[in-house]
């Protein structure tokens, strides 16, 4: 297998250097605080060798990237029946846009956009005894770390400024897609995008998607069919309205927070994650994208 310690040593060199950084979210206060000049970057092959340089111990909140982890739980309790709350197509419209949840009758668009997060929280709360336990408990199985936990903070801080996602979330309930009631299932959306998380403990849980639904364990989370399924949808809408960019850019299933990481996987082969809190104008972290495209380049490694 590849030795990507040196790619990875550049790739930290050059972002540092970097004098745009793109802009830190802080419609979330909490967010707000975070330092932009932190670089880190991991690398997980599949023989479970690590690599690993700037600040890729230190945790950050994962944000969306939560997404992808509340869907694999989801399907992987109820199946293909998830299909009829949430559909699998690209959005092109920003994570929170709103208009084509109205004219598509409360189905979201896929389960990457924060109104298909929403429906996936509720079918998880319908489905679990103790939701958010359960769920981190699950997210804590497949790193095997019990160490990974929900940022209060964080949570708090979003439900008091998560004005388009009551918005989102209402809009679904009138249509009948939400069996919870609205409050219940935005605590436990708000909880999971607040889970932190390092770009070490990201490639072990993304190992999964990577690894045909098996952890590091070899514990089995999803069935092979399941993961083509998961790995398809953060192609087309790991990045929403920049989906098709990343594609392009990268060539590699991802999917990115407003927190400023990004975790992208080449299956089979390896599970890479960066974090730069800087994001650019599609809420994506802009200096995580430009080392992804670096390492997918140089190394010529990507799904293409
Ligand atoms: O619901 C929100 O707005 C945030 N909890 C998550 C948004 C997010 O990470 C979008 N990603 N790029």
């Amino acid at each position: 297998m590849k030795d990507f310690q040196p790619i990875i040593k550049k790739i930290v060199n050059e972002a540092k250097r970097q004098t745009d950084k793109g802009k830190v979210a802080n419609y979330i206060p909490e967010l707000s605080n975070i330092d932009p000049n932190k670089f880190g970057i991991c690398i997980l092959d599949n023989n479970g060798v690590e690599y690993k340089a700037g600040d890729s111990n230190e945790q950050f909140s994962i944000q969306s990237i939560s997404k992808v982890l509340s869907l694999s739980m989801a399907f992987s309790m109820i199946g293909e029946d998830l299909w009829k709350r949430v559909g699998v197509e690209p959005s092109g419209d920003p994570f929170n846009h709103l208009s084509l949840l109205e004219m598509e009758n409360g189905i979201p668009r896929n389960p990457l956009i924060n109104a298909g997060a929403i429906v996936i929280s509720d079918i998880l709360i319908s489905n679990l005894k103790d939701p958010k336990s359960d769920f981190l408990k699950y997210v804590q199985g497949i790193a095997n770390d019990p160490s990974i936990s929900y940022d209060e903070k964080v949570a708090e801080s979003e439900k008091r400024t998560g004005f388009r996602n009551y918005a989102a979330a209402y809009l679904i309930k009138s249509f009948g897609n939400l069996e919870n009631d609205v409050e219940t299932v935005l605590d436990f959306y708000f909880h999971s995008c607040s889970i932190k998380m390092s770009c070490e403990q990201l490639v072990k849980v993304f190992y999964i998607f990577m690894n045909r639904g098996n952890c590091l364990q070899n514990n089995n989370y999803l069935k092979l069919p399941q993961v083509k399924r998961i790995n398809a949808i953060m192609l087309s809408c790991g990045f929403y309205d920049e989906a098709g960019e990343f594609a392009f850019e990268v060539g590699l299933p991802g999917k990115s927070g407003v927190g400023g990481g990004i975790v992208a996987l080449l299956p089979n082969t390896f599970c890479v994650a960066t974090w730069s809190p800087g994001l650019n104008k599609k809420g994506n972290s802009k200096l995580g994208m430009l080392a992804l495209e670096k390492l997918t380049t140089d190394t010529g490694l990507s799904i293409f």
